[in-house]
């Protein structure tokens, strides 16, 4: 049995004060839109409609692969108003799930406890009680405890906005219903739109039961209106990250300073100092040790890693017990096997290192094959690119490297080969030889008192 589901995301957003629609507004470095499409799509056979108007074509844009029905509301003639565009879409004998845009952390767990309160007749509804209701449809019942409507808080009288049971916006029903009661509404209101909350009167009048289940936290159904919003439901969702993961083994040190931009699989006793932030798919073997003000990004990292202060690692796999940084920026292609240091201001790219190599200082490894047991003196740069092609530089096992050397690649060092520091290094250098290409020192004696 197919579910429609229409997302309504067509508001301006004024508050948010934003050349950007609001439902574009990330949390946790997604679109609010993606979070509320993630939890629809979690649902059994979902049919997803998205209803947008205020930059739409931005929106469409960045979801260019959602796989749903774009419908246009030209005007954002309220949300009645804005379902009723896409009911020609509907499925008419399946059950329809409206969802906002702007309320991203609704979990599909919920939903479905919703979806289970309905039958062929009836009306569910997500409601939930605010200490403060302010700005919110309060929820009207009669003394038998019945919901009987849902008064908008511009059309509500003292008394009802002393209500403090508000609707969140969400609600199911039987399509059928739906397409019935829509073309009865009107725009006789406070604020002149056409009210989707006006079908719940219309389903009492016609003795339809109407069902309401509150959410298992206030955060799945806080929208977000201001950037202000948006940041303390960041905060909220980032603290129930961390306590996932602290309740997997991972210890954080302050999970009020650590964000989880996507998803991260942790072993054991993995340690987060402060303002860790993780990006995209990253995976943290057992053991890993991450220092404060570090940002990982698509990337795994095998068990025993220390990762020191400050250090930029994306798109790598780090092999065990490597230690990175501090200041190190390791960049997409970098590939280190077992044991390899990296050190401070130390930059990698498209690097592959096998076991056991270090590079401590302020090096540039890029488009580069460096063996085993190699030692990378302080400021040794490969030359990878000439202006128009990049050139790879392969650095055989055994070699050292010594300070200040330039590496114009494409070359290779041999097996076993050392190069003098302050080199040029342009040609070949055979396994086990010197390479030695510098200027030669010369003194001039007695040159202080000549001048
Ligand atoms: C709505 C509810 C209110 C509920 C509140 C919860 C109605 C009449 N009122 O009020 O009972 O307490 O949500 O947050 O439904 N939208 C469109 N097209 C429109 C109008 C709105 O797509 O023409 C979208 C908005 O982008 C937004 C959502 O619908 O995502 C809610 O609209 P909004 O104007 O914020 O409704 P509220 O007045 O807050
Ligand atoms: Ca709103």
């Amino acid at each position: 049995m197919t579910l429609n589901v229409v997302i309504l995301a067509a508001g301006q957003g004024t508050r948010m004060r934003s050349a950007k629609p609001k439902v574009l507004h990330p949390l946790a470095g997604r679109p609010l839109l993606a979070h509320v499409l993630a939890a629809a799509e979690a649902l059994p056979q979902p049919k997803i409609h998205l209803v947008v108007g205020h930059g739409a074509d931005q929106v469409r844009a960045s979801l260019a692969n959602a796989r749903v029905d774009w419908v246009e509301q030209a005007q954002q003639l309220g949300t009645g108003h804005a379902v009723m565009q896409a009911l020609p879409l509907l499925d008419p004998d399946a059950q329809t799930l409206i969802l906002y845009g702007d309320v991203p952390l609704i979990t599909p767990a919920t939903l479905t406890a919703l979806l289970q309160q309905l039958t062929a007749d009836a009306v569910a509804l997500l409601t939930v009680r605010l200490p403060n209701p302010t700005g919110y449809g309060r929820i009207l019942r009669n003394p038998a405890g019945e919901v009987v409507a849902i008064v908008e808080e511009k059309d509500a009288t003292p008394a009802q906005r002393a209500i403090d049971e508000v609707n969140t916006g969400i609600m199911a029903l039987p399509t059928a219903l739906l397409a019935r009661w829509l073309p009865q509404l009107s725009t006789g209101n406070a604020q002149g739109e056409y009210y989707l909350t006006d079908l719940v009167a219309m389903a009492v009048a016609e003795g339809k039961p109407i069902a309401t289940l509150h959410p298992a936290s206030f955060d799945e159904v806080t929208g977000v209106n201001t950037r202000q919003q948006l940041a303390e439901l960041e905060r909220s969702y980032q603290r129930q990250q961390a306590n996932a993961l602290m309740a997997a083994g991972v210890s954080i040190i302050d999970p009020a300073r650590f964000d989880l931009r996507g998803r991260c699989q942790a072993g054991e006793d993995v340690t987060l100092d402060v303002n860790v932030v993780l990006e995209g798919d990253v995976t943290l073997g057992d053991g890993c040790t991450i220092g404060p003000n570090c940002l990982i990004r698509n990337s795994v990292l095998a068990a025993g890693v220390v990762v020191e202060a400050n250090s930029l690692i994306d798109g790598a796999v780090i092999g065990p017990e490597c230690t990175i940084g501090p200041f190190a920026r390791i960049r997409p292609g970098t590939r280190l096997a077992a044991k390899v240091r990296v050190g401070n201001f130390v930059e990698t790219k498209n690097a592959v290192v096998e076991q056991g190599s270090k590079m401590n200082h302020l090096s540039y490894i890029g488009d580069a094959t460096i063996g085993a047991g190699v030692n990378i003196g302080a400021g040794t740069i490969t030359c990878n690119y000439d202006g128009k092609s990049k050139h790879r530089t392969t650095i055989e096992s055994g070699v050292f490297v010594g300070s200040n050397t330039a590496l114009v690649a494409p070359v290779t060092i041999g097996r076993d080969a050392t190069v003098a520091a302050g080199s040029t290094i342009t040609k070949e250098v055979p396994a086990e030889a010197l390479g030695i290409a510098r200027g030669q020192q010369r003194n001039v004696d007695g040159w202080k008192s000549r001048r």
